[in-house]
């Protein structure tokens, strides 16, 4: 959120259109809930001229008091049966006017978008129309049925916005990405000669290097305090471990396994918890889960007030709870539920996991050979 706007800069305010498309809400958690006040404001610093709101994200605005404040700087769209309004943006320096509408074909007929932008035709507008779902029939019918419409925006499945039509092709059919990391971009440009308006492509990714927006780091901080005070870690939902299994901490380890303890204590899963303090996110329910100890069950990480002992990637994060295996001087074996690797090392958290197991396996040896003598000390 902090870097978009050195993307948007890249097009003088005066020409440029900047729409959301909506599905703000994953749920509506009280997290959901606090996500989705803080991401409205980021939109109004951000100075979007519309959202395409589903009835999910209204029915959370509504809830949360949010639509038609006076500071809401944007316009809403709403979907409807029979498709949204249509807003529209005028660039008289250009002679060209935006036209945004959004639809569901799955309760509203292909058709319905002619008689959408019927009167916003012509050739200075350019008309863009979201769908909440797609498919080829779908978009074969927009095209035979919809003239009207110059752009498709579709659901995205990946997280990279995308261009679907051919080259050349009317309309241009594109994705808008997932996760805010890239922002799809459609330069429009008018034809000397007349004719519809041009419209070119391109996705242009939000890459760390880009300068923050203090308004919205400020902002950001806000909310990981209004997280923080909500103090959803002691209220996020924990499963029963089976068998009076629990969680002891990696010290509850150190006194039989000081080789495999040593070999840990060094490398970055033991500091894991540090990581988060670094960025103030520490009590982020979302962050901490990957970051501790089994947050997910009863007797796992709760706060690190109550739970010190089990703060960061510690040992009982891949071989299980450790109560049996302790209690039994290490005569019962460690068992489920452990994490694998990829549980947590996702694509969207750990990118450079994927292809690189090996190496990443060859970072966190902290055993000797399994067959060696003194694996545990005597
Ligand atoms: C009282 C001493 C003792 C403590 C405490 C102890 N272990 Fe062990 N551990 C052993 C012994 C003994 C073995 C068996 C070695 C063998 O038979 O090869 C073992 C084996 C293991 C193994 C390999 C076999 C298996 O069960 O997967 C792992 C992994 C392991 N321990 C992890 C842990 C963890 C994690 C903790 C802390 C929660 C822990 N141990 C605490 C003594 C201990
Ligand atoms: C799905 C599990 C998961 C979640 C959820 C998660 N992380 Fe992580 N995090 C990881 C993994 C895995 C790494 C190591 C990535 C790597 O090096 O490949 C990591 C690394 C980090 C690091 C970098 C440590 C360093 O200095 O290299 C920071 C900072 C961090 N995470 C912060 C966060 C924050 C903030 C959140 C919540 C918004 C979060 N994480 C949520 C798994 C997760
Ligand atoms: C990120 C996951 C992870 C963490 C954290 C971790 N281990 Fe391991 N551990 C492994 C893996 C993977 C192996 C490789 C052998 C295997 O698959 O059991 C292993 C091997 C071992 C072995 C040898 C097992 C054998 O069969 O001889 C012991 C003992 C052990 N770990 C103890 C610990 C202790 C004690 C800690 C904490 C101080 C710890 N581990 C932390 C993943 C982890
Ligand atoms: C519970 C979540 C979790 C699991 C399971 C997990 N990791 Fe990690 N891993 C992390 C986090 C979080 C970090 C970042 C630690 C930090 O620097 O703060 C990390 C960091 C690493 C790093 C350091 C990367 C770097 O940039 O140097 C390696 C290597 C790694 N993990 C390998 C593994 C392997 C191999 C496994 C499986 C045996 C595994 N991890 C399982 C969460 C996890």
């Amino acid at each position: 959120m902090e870097k978009r706007p050195a993307v948007f800069d890249q097009v003088p305010a005066s020409a440029r259109l900047v729409v959301d498309t909506g599905n703000l809400a994953a749920d509506d958690g009280e997290q959901d809930l606090i996500k989705f006040r803080v991401l409205f404001e980021a939109l109004r610093l951000l100075n979007y001229d519309v959202l395409c709101l589903t009835s999910g994200d209204i029915a959370i605005a509504e809830h949360l008091g949010l639509m038609g404040t006076p500071q809401q700087a944007f316009r809403v769209l709403q979907d409807r049966d029979g498709g949204s309004e249509v807003f529209n943006k005028r660039f008289p320096d250009h002679g060209v006017t935006a036209n945004v509408a959004s639809l569901d074909p799955r309760t509203t007929p292909a058709e319905r978008a002619t008689e959408l932008f019927a009167g916003e035709g012509g050739d200075a507008s350019v008309n863009i129309l979201i769908l909440r779902h797609s498919d080829s029939q779908v978009l074969a019918d927009i095209a035979a049925k919809a003239p009207a419409v110059d752009c498709i925006v579709c659901p995205s499945e990946v997280d990279e916005p995308h261009i679907l039509s051919k080259p050349g092709a009317r309309p241009v059919v594109v994705t808008a990405g997932r996760l805010g990391r890239h922002i799809a971009r459609l330069d429009v440009a008018i034809s000397a000669s007349g004719g519809r308006p041009a419209l070119k492509f391109a996705d242009v990714p939000v890459t760390a290097d880009l300068p923050d927006d203090p308004a919205l780091v400020k902002l950001y901080k806000q909310y990981q305090q209004l997280v923080s005070a909500a103090d959803l870690l002691e209220s996020y939902p924990r499963l029963p471990l089976p068998d009076g299994l629990a969680f002891e901490g990696s010290e509850s380890c150190k006194r039989c396994h000081e080789y495999e303890y040593g070999e840990w204590i060094l490398k970055p899963h033991a500091e894991a918890l540090n990581s988060l303090k670094k960025v103030g996110s520490d009590r982020d329910p979302e962050c901490v889960v990957c970051h501790v100890v089994g947050m997910e069950y009863q007797s796992g990480y709760v706060t690190e007030e109550k739970t010190p002992h089990l703060r960061d990637v510690g040992c009982e994060t891949c071989h299980g709870p450790g109560k049996e295996h302790n209690d039994s001087e290490g005569r019962k074996p460690t068992r489920e539920p452990k994490m694998g690797c990829l549980a947590c090392h996702t694509p969207e958290k750990s990118t450079g996991y994927a292809g690189h197991e090996e190496e990443y396996m060859k970072k966190i040896v902290h055993w000797r050979e399994p067959a060696a003598a003194g694996n545990v000390k005597d």
